[in-house]
């Protein structure tokens, strides 16, 4: 009886020490940037596990840890870093436009995740234009659509049109927002 009771004792020690073999490691590479929209927000994960379970924490690339901030920022306690939806005049580049990592630690150790550069995008009203072009008949004429700077990189030019007709590509060249015609 005894002896089984040992059998036994042991089998259990041995699942519960199969468990706690502890590990630490990332469960995807991290993303390197987010860009975000303000009037939406971001969710962004610390991408780390392990066994026992990892406590997570995200710091500025300074390293400082960071602090919640009511409805702007906060950490929750599944390590996801949440940055709220904002209104232009909250924006500040302290929160919304920084670098940040996130660290994963349990007893087996700590890991760094690589950083990760977190940018809300101002959701304001813009408008692009084309400047009047001139040129010989027959020669080639180059528009290019121009897109304020605050927004340039976020924006893809996707048609040129003419009269609110799209712009036939095998007339004119489009790069993106460039375009070129031949005149006739
Ligand atoms: C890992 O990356 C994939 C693809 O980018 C994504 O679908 C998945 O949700 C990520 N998993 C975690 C835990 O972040
Ligand atoms: C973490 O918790 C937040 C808030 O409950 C949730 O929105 C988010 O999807 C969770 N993230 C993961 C990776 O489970």
């Amino acid at each position: 009886m005894w002896i089984l009771a040992l059998i036994f004792s042991q089998c259990i020690l041995n699942v519960f020490c199969e468990d706690l073999r502890s590990s630490l490691y990332f469960v995807n590479a991290s993303v390197q940037e987010v860009v975000f929209a303000s009037t939406t927000g971001t969710l962004v994960p610390c991408p780390a596990a392990g066994a026992p379970p990892v406590s997570l924490r995200w710091y500025l690339a300074t390293g400082e840890e960071i602090y919640d901030v009511p409805g702007i920022r906060h950490v929750h306690l599944n390590g996801t870093l949440q940055i709220f939806h904002i209104p232009p005049s909250s924006f500040s580049k302290l929160i919304h436009d920084n670098t940040y990592y996130c660290t994963a630690e349990n007893p087996s150790g700590r890991i760094r995740s690589q950083d990760v550069h977190i940018k809300a995008v101002l959701r304001e009203p813009y408008t692009v234009r084309v400047e009047d072009q001139k040129a010989m008949r027959g020669n080639v004429a180059v528009f290019k659509c121009i897109i304020p700077a605050s927004v340039e990189a976020y924006i893809t030019v996707v048609s040129w049109e003419k009269d609110t007709m799209s712009i036939n590509a095998e007339i004119c060249r489009i790069f993106s927002s460039l375009l070129s015609a031949v005149l006739v």
